[in-house]
């Protein structure tokens, strides 16, 4: 039997965090046994916002560099770059036309964008929900694995998928969201409230994956905590320390219960400088790989246009069953 298939992507809109990699890429590097796997570096998502073109060109292969770092293997999974696959756009085009604006105006990232006032509020950031589906549909994937922010998108993908085949008979499997148990949503450092984002103003509020061991440590330091001096997992009252706690259950593969046994007593100072030791030793050699790899360049393209291939092979018989359905005259 032929194996399930996984779609996921990353937006190279900024360096990577340590929020990506606990809320998405590490599931990746689990599944990707078990799984046919796509891991697409979504460089098309990115163009919502004004990006300078050589500084996005030089994060986008970086992130290709990060993925195979932080231990995907490029053989046996697909990773390319999403704008050298033109099936993504052409899919996403048709469900455009399957996509209904009420749909789209309650995705809350979107609604979150509209509120902030954004200067550049785009068609693009309206319709991006509707490229992250084909993107998914496009593979015929069974499951996606994301943080907790991209469920919505991936309920609407649902949908639209659903949508699409009550009017034309089976056509798209449906996928479902892989959520991770612990870490599903990483807070920012200084505002434990809110995610920790590539595109936060306050750089002090993320760690990211190529931060020095120096930077990693004063982050964690002046993290924000409480004044309940203990560590305990409670994420209503204690933000700030539950956040590091589920980051240094990432790190370690330490329970809650172990953590708060193993600092009981023992004051906020002296955890936050194990977290920060744990998380100094789990990007140290991501960090160093990331670097060896980006002095090879023709290995990178080596990868991503191998991938590109592949990809393109997989989407073909999709995206010539979805034209015949909708009665597009076939290309002979
Ligand atoms: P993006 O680029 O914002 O984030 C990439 C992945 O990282 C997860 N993530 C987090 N998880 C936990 N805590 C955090 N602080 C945190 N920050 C980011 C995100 O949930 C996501 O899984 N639209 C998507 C990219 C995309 C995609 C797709 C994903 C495009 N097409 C198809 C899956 C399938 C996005 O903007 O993710």
């Amino acid at each position: 039997m032929s194996k399930k298939r996984i779609f996921s992507g990353i937006k190279p809109t900024g360096e990577l965090t340590l929020g990506s990699y606990i809320g998405a890429i590490k599931n990746w590097i689990d599944l990707q046994q078990e799984y046919q796997c796509l891991y697409c570096i979504v460089d098309m998502h990115a163009i919502t916002i004004r990006n300078d073109p050589a500084v996005l060109r030089r994060r986008s292969l970086e992130q290709l560099a990060q993925y195979i770092a932080c231990g995907l293997d490029p053989e046996q999974n697909i990773i390319y770059f999403q704008s050298h696959v033109p099936q993504h756009a052409e899919l996403s085009w048709i469900l455009g036309c399957y996509s209904m604006l009420g749909e789209l105006n309650r995705m809350t990232q979107f609604k979150d964008k509209v509120k902030k006032g954004s200067e550049n509020l785009n068609a693009g950031i309206y319709t991006y929900p509707v490229l992250m589906a084909a993107d998914i549909l496009l593979f015929q994937s069974d499951l996606v694995p994301v943080g907790e922010d991209q469920k919505q998108h991936v309920e609407l993908c649902r949908d639209i998928a659903i949508r699409f085949n009550s009017i034309y008979g089976e056509t798209f499997t449906i996928p479902e969201p892989f959520i991770p148990k612990v870490g599903a949503r990483i807070k920012s450092l200084t505002d434990p409230l809110n995610k920790m984002s590539k595109s936060d103003d306050d750089p002090q509020g993320s760690v990211f994956l190529m931060d020095s061991p120096d930077s990693i440590m004063k982050k964690f330091k002046r993290a924000v905590t409480d004044m309940e001096n203990r560590v305990a997992f409670d994420p209503e009252k204690q933000p700030g320390i539950s956040n590091l706690m589920t980051i240094y259950s990432s790190a370690t593969g330490k329970s809650f219960d172990e953590i708060s046994a193993e600092f009981d007593g023992k004051g906020y100072g002296t955890f936050k400088v194990a977290v920060a030791e744990s998380v100094i030793e789990l990007l140290r050699p991501i960090r160093e790989k990331t670097e060896k790899l980006l002095e090879d360049k023709s290995y990178l393209a080596e990868i991503y246009r191998n991938g590109a291939r592949r990809a393109s092979e997989l989407a073909e018989p999709t995206l010539k069953l979805v034209t015949e359905r909708i009665g597009f005259v076939p290309k002979g």
